[in-house]
């Protein structure tokens, strides 16, 4: 089986972490990675993941677009991707998206999954939500993107931010569908951690 290629794009919202997990998640499985960082992402990824964060995405990705390159390969459809995801994704980012403005390459490739029938994948992050933010998410949902708030599974009981990260991103990754899925699973075989939690109250 040849290796699907995946877009993902960062935009400026609180939670860089995300896109990290995702690149590291994804080329773990062996996913082509085509790269797109918004400008404010630029800033939430060195204000919460350091200053080295963008290089070493730049070393997980397979190609490195920038965001001012309307004309890059992800630009159209015509390049077969298997889909994207956007983690975590601003909420100028899904207006955009919701509106189709596709006014800088990370919006419009998103709005080219949607046009193409393929998967996107949006991670959008913020609290509390106005009404404009809710209308947004309603109209991309209506259109096939697939909203994937970035909440943790606390059912699975992480014990770090790491974990809750990770998991979300993993979750990311499984809606794809490019792979046998690799986000944690529920089993109710385990009663005894819920009670472990219960019993630290
Ligand atoms: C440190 C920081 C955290 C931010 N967190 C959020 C957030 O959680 N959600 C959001 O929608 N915007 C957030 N913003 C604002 C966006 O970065 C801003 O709206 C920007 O225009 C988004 O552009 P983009 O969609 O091209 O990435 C944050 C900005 C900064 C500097």
């Amino acid at each position: 089986m040849t290796a699907p290629r995946v877009i993902l794009g960062i935009a400026g919202a609180s939670g860089a972490a995300l896109g990290l997990s995702v690149a590291r998640q994804l080329r773990a499985l062996g996913a082509e990675v085509d790269l797109v960082v918004s400008p404010a992402a630029e800033r939430t990824l060195q204000a919460e993941c350091g200053a080295d964060a963008l290089q070493w995405l730049g070393a997980m990705a397979t190609r490195t677009h920038s965001v001012r390159d309307i004309g890059a390969s992800i630009a159209s459809g015509s390049v077969p991707v298997a889909g994207m995801i956007v983690a975590p994704c601003s909420m100028r980012s899904l207006a955009a998206i919701a509106h189709g403005l596709d006014d800088n390459l990370l919006t419009r490739a998103a709005g080219v999954q949607l046009k193409e029938r393929r998967r996107l994948v949006l991670l959008p992050r913020e609290a509390p939500l106005t009404l404009a933010h809710l209308r947004n998410m309603t109209a991309v949902a209506e259109m096939g993107a697939i909203l994937l708030p970035p909440v943790p599974a606390f059912y699975l009981l992480p014990v770090s931010v790491q974990d809750i990260t990770d998991q979300i991103a993993a979750r990311a990754i499984d809606l794809l569908g490019v792979a046998k899925p690799i986000a944690l699973q529920w089993s109710d075989d385990e009663p005894g951690l819920a009670e472990r939690v219960v019993g630290d109250l």
